[in-house]
């Protein structure tokens, strides 16, 4: 019989290591023979750890379960699909997964991460063989015609980034996967590499033959050891099979631990062994990137998009999505919410439909006072937004960003103005120091806020910051001192109470 418990972090942070530790010997006890897989997480965390077992009807999910629910759990017949009060039927069949279209994230949680034979059991390498079959330049049109656009945060075309690195002559080009995942209440990148790491493999393979490459790295932040681990591994097999090796290879380099190295030119300094400090922009990384070299650098989410996108055709990803937002958004819900965890549906689902139907509202019963989208530089919005469909341009329309898809809920008691002071203080800590509006003004930021909250010539004050702001996103080099007045104006503009400014909120 085989029995999946997830060896994805989220999952072993709540016991299933434990969990698959108590199960081989209950096994043993009753004579079973059982085959523990280390799956990914299929992303409902709040059933993890989630125990599956493969039986006739399908597989038969269990949870969350803790080690010592274990004996009775095989006592009640864990190993046939028994009965037991934590027992949850077909995981695909839950309401949570019901509402997702899963194409990123297909095999998530289903298969096991390290097994290229499931892998491609399940559909995997059909991309790079149509990548293959119809050559680089219609790989790249296939990529620009599905819409996709990168998941990192930016929303910049794929197909444009990759042709320009095609189209830049040079003896040496590289791919870059950006998997230095910093943002507040995401993820989606980590799930990937634990649960799918040849998604990713396939996904920068592809772009490699797209753009001419032949070295690709994989920039992990040092957060994420079993990620790293994970994509390791997978590397390793991948070579032995021929997946990766001369025509394309893949190193996977662990991150230094800022912010800021997750911003494209930082990322690339701290590659190249340099302390990572922001580059001015041009030039591009496209033209000259890593060692000066003309460089895709992508995030987890955009390559491991690709694969499907040449397997089933561009049609199929194009006619998903809103405006021109395309395709799926691998979504993460975190903070006060019940159905934490990954939710991939396309573009145009909105923010209400995320957090209420989805989310199921607020783990602690209190009602949501404003949800964070797009990690610590995204915009708070009141539920008076919830209307706004998940989508690059709506977001930016109301001031907002999507970003890489964090969605994080507060509930009533939360204080706005301490949650302005925080994103003030996250830039002045993580601030590489290159600029002087992000460097100075983040200081400056936290003090005026502090007078503010103090009552300290509230109205004067008050000017002070939104100019503050003004000169940050304006004057600042890149996006970490460009993006921290979002958090800061919105939590203004819609919370002006916790500023103790009575003003109506300005429609
Ligand atoms: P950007 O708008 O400067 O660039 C987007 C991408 O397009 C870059 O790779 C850039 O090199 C490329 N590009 C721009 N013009 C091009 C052209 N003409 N040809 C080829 N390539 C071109 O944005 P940036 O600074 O790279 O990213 C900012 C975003 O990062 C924010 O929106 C934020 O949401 C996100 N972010 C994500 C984090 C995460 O954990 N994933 C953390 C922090 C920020
Ligand atoms: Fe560095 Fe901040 Fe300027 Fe970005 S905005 S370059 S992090 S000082």
């Amino acid at each position: 019989v085989r029995i999946f418990i997830p060896g994805d972090s989220a999952a072993v942070a709540v016991g299933a290591d434990e969990v698959a530790g108590a199960i081989a010997p209950e096994a043993a006890k009753i004579g079973q023979a059982i085959h523990i897989v280390r799956n990914g997480s299929r992303g409902a965390f709040e059933l993890e750890p989630l125990v599956e077992v493969e039986t006739t009807e399908g597989r038969i999910g269990y949870g969350p379960i803790t080690p010592d629910e274990v004996p009775a759990l095989v006592a009640a017949g864990l190993f046939s699909g028994g009965e037991h009060p934590k027992r949850l039927g077909k995981p695909e069949d839950l309401p949570f997964f019901l509402r997702q279209t899963r194409l990123t994230f297909a095999r998530c949680g289903i298969t096991d991460p390290q097994s290229l034979d499931e892998y491609r059991a399940h559909g995997g390498g059909e991309g790079l063989k149509k990548a293959r079959s119809i050559g680089a330049a219609a790989t790249i049109e296939a990529v620009t015609k599905s819409g996709l656009r990168g998941r990192g945060g930016a929303g910049f075309p794929t197909g444009i980034k990759w042709k320009t690195v095609a189209d830049t002559p040079a003896d040496r080009k590289y791919v870059v996967c950006n998997a230095d995942e910093g943002d507040s209440g995401t993820f989606a990148d980590r799930m990937i590499m634990e649960g799918d790491p040849f998604l990713l493999i396939e996904g920068m393979a592809i772009c490699g033959l797209a753009v001419g490459a032949t070295k690709g790295f994989v920039y992990i932040r040092s957060e994420y050891p079993l990620a790293v681990e994970a994509m390791n591994r997978a590397v390793e097999t991948a070579r032995a099979d021929g997946l990766l090796g001369a025509a394309f290879d893949i190193e996977v380099r662990m991150g230094a631990g800022a912010y800021v190295c997750g911003e494209e030119t930082s990322l690339l300094d701290s590659l190249e062994g340099k302390r990572g400090q922001v580059r001015a922009k041009p030039p591009l990384p496209a033209h000259k990137g890593l060692f000066g070299q003309p460089t895709v650098i992508n995030n987890v989410l955009s390559f491991a998009a690709v694969p499907h996108i040449l397997a089933d055709g561009p049609e199929t990803y194009v006619a998903l999505g809103h405006g021109r937002s395309r395709g799926t958004m691998p979504v993460q819900l975190a903070g006060d919410i019940k159905n934490g965890g990954l939710v991939e549906v396309p573009f145009g689902i909105s923010l209400g439909e995320l957090v209420d139907e989805i989310g199921g509202g607020t783990l602690s019963g209190r009602p949501v006072r404003a949800v964070q989208v797009g990690g610590p530089l995204g915009a708070y919005f009141p539920r008076r937004l919830f209307d706004t469909p998940f989508d690059y341009e709506a977001f930016a329309a109301r001031d907002g960003l999507i970003g890489h898809g964090g969605v994080v809920v507060f509930s009533e008691g939360v204080d706005m103005a301490a949650q302005a002071r925080f994103a003030m203080e996250f830039c002045a800590i993580e601030s590489c120091g290159k600029c002087t509006p992000c460097r100075i003004g983040a200081v400056r930021g936290v003090e005026v806020i502090d007078k503010i909250r103090a009552d300290e010539a509230r109205a004067a004050n008050l000017a002070v910051l939104t100019d503050l702001c003004e000169t940050m996103k304006y004057g600042s080099l890149c996006a970490l001192g460009g993006f921290t007045p979002y958090p800061v104006m919105s939590a203004v503009t819609h919370f002006p109470e916790d500023f103790g400014v009575t003003t109506p909120e300005p429609v």
